[in-house]
């Protein structure tokens, strides 16, 4: 195991990002000085596929980290991903995955996640990050379901987010 992280990885599926995951974004790069947040493609996520596209999940991300000033630190990147996470951090370089934790229920997914990539890649670190008090309901899908239903969901996603997700859902 390295001594020091200088590189890690905020894998997620981003359908689309909230400032929950922004605010994990953001505590990562305070721990670490690089930072990657790589988008993973989740073609089959919960047998539906994704609401926005690999690109538009890139985008969104990309402008909703320079509108909540985390882009401005520097040393944070974004980039789609397909495969295996373990693969793209060994690509990358990058020594360790940041996550968010929530409540229990993601204890038990991100414990079972963070054990296989551990089997699969021994030497990549998985770091675990509460999550801001503020933020603990706030979940993808959830933003989805309330936007989908015509709610405001302005305090949960950047708004850069809030405007692409009232397109998304008028037009579908
Ligand atoms: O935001 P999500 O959907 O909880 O993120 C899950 C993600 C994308 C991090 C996870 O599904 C993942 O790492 N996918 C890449 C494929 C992979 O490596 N699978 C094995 C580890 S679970």
């Amino acid at each position: 195991m390295p001594n020091h992280i200088q590189h890690v990885v905020v894998p997620g599926t981003f359908d689309p990002v909230t400032l929950g995951h922004v605010d994990v974004i953001n505590r990562a790069r305070h721990l670490f000085p690089q930072v990657t947040v790589a988008v993973a493609e989740s073609r089959t996520k919960h047998g539906t596929g994704t609401a926005f596209t690999l690109d538009e999940r890139v985008e969104m991300l990309c402008q909703a980290l320079e509108e909540q000033g985390v882009s401005k630190l520097g040393g944070v990147r974004v980039l789609p991903f397909t495969g295996l996470l373990v693969d793209f951090c060994r690509e990358q370089g990058a020594g360790g995955v940041v996550k968010g934790l929530r409540a229990m229920t993601d204890f038990e997914y991100e414990l079972q996640q963070a054990d296989l990539n551990a089997h699969l890649a021994p030497d990549l670190e998985s770091v675990f990050v509460m999550s801001n008090p503020g933020y603990g309901y706030v979940s993808s899908s959830i933003v989805r379901e309330l936007a989908s239903l015509g709610s405001d969901v302005g305090l949960l996603v950047p708004a850069c987010v809030a405007s692409r997700l009232r397109e998304h859902y008028a037009t579908e």
